[in-house]
């Protein structure tokens, strides 16, 4: 069966045929994936701005639809997979309603996904089914979410941030410093230039259940916002010791110190949290999805330690690491031969939960 995805729940429209194989290891093969990025529009203010994403949506998904298909060479298909959500709600509305109006031309099921389910895929479509359990950690500018798999398609789970996810804190550190955006690509490219210790930033550590969702053990969860008001507390008093003004940079060694510090921290906090849980539950495996595992450091440390412990570790390739439609399509392929209810009357969820 050959799958169209369709994924336009932040910013960027993609869409993506993948196929199945016939293989119990290797499941799928990506024929197609076409991403057109709105960060150009974005960046102008810095992040994210809901109403131009779905209008650009709007601009965008014929034609991304239309490039995906044609690159894969294929005119029919047997399912439509659509990210139901999380994500902005304008913005899957777009997709969403593009991909209902589809499949109901074409007589085709339509199969929703959650979003954070394909990223998760995204470790399969690369490197193969993970041995199982595994534990994986999502980790993007929206979401920062600790898994357990136990079993092909379920999920468990373990932890999430109770405030700003890791991409987001990349972003906005990276603001204040007068970095640009996105701020994660800007920080890893300074970051090994400076010395990571040369500000001892506080790592958060949560112990007590979260009030929200008592079910949830409070352990696993992440809390970022404290680490950027460090960093915001640092930087304002060593503009004030160096008596700049608002307008001027910090001296670029003190910036990329900065940097270094910051994401060690991170690394560290993120690192540490997936392999105590895969310790605990005894994985065969961990994996490191989303935007945030484009990040060089978090990579070769996560090899590292699983290296050290015998883990294997799947890590997407930096294509397959952000928002793609290919992950979409993978995840959907899963659903629907787990039998999941095809349902054309869904709509989009801006905090639709996993599982
Ligand atoms: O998965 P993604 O494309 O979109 C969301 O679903 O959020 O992730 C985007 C996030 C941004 O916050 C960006 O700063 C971060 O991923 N990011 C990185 C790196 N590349 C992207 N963070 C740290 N290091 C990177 N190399
Ligand atoms: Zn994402």
């Amino acid at each position: 069966m050959i799958v169209l995805g369709i994924e336009t729940s932040c910013d960027e429209t993609a869409a993506a045929v993948v196929a199945e194989t016939g293989e119990a290891q290797r499941p799928w093969r990506i024929r197609s994936s076409v991403v057109a990025s709105q960060v150009a529009i974005h960046r102008e203010w810095g992040g994210v701005v809901p109403e131009l994403s779905a209008r650009q949506h709007v601009r965008d998904i014929c034609g991304v639809v239309e490039r995906a298909l044609a690159d894969a060479g294929v005119t029919e298909y047997g399912a439509i997979a659509v990210t139901q959500g999380p994500g902005l709600v304008g913005s899957l509305l777009v997709g969403l309603s593009f991909a209902k109006a589809l499949a109901w031309a074409r007589g085709v099921p339509l199969v929703p996904v959650h979003h954070l389910a394909g990223h998760i895929e995204s470790l399969v479509l690369e490197g193969g089914e993970m041995p199982l359990p595994a534990v994986v950690l999502v980790v993007s500018g929206g979401h920062t979410s600790l898994y357990r798999i136990e079993a092909p398609g379920a999920y468990e789970l373990l932890g999430r941030t109770r405030d700003d996810a890791a991409g987001e804190a990349y972003d906005k550190v990276a603001k204040l410093l007068g970095l640009g955006y996105p701020g994660g690509p800007a920080i890893d490219r300074l970051a090994p230039a400076g010395d990571d210790r040369a500000v001892l930033f506080p790592k958060t550590r949560l112990t007590h259940a979260d009030r929200n969702a008592p079910h949830v053990p409070g352990h696993r969860d992440f809390s970022f916002s404290g680490l950027k008001t460090s960093v915001l507390r640092h930087v304002t008093a060593r503009r004030a010791a160096l008596g700049l003004v608002e307008s001027d940079p910090l001296p670029r060694t003190e910036v990329v110190d900065i940097c270094a510090s910051f994401q060690r921290v991170v690394v560290e906090t993120l690192l540490d949290r997936l392999f105590d849980a895969a310790r605990w539950y005894g994985a065969h495996s961990v994996g490191i999805a989303g935007g945030v595992s484009a990040n060089s450091r978090l990579r070769a440390d996560a090899r590292a330690r699983g290296e050290a412990r015998g883990l294997p570790v799947f890590i997407p390739s930096p294509a397959l690491s952000t928002d793609n439609a290919a992950m979409i399509a993978a995840a959907g392929l899963r659903r629907y031969r787990g039998g999941a209810a095809v349902d054309r009357d869904v709509n989009a969820e801006a905090n639709l939960a996993l599982p």
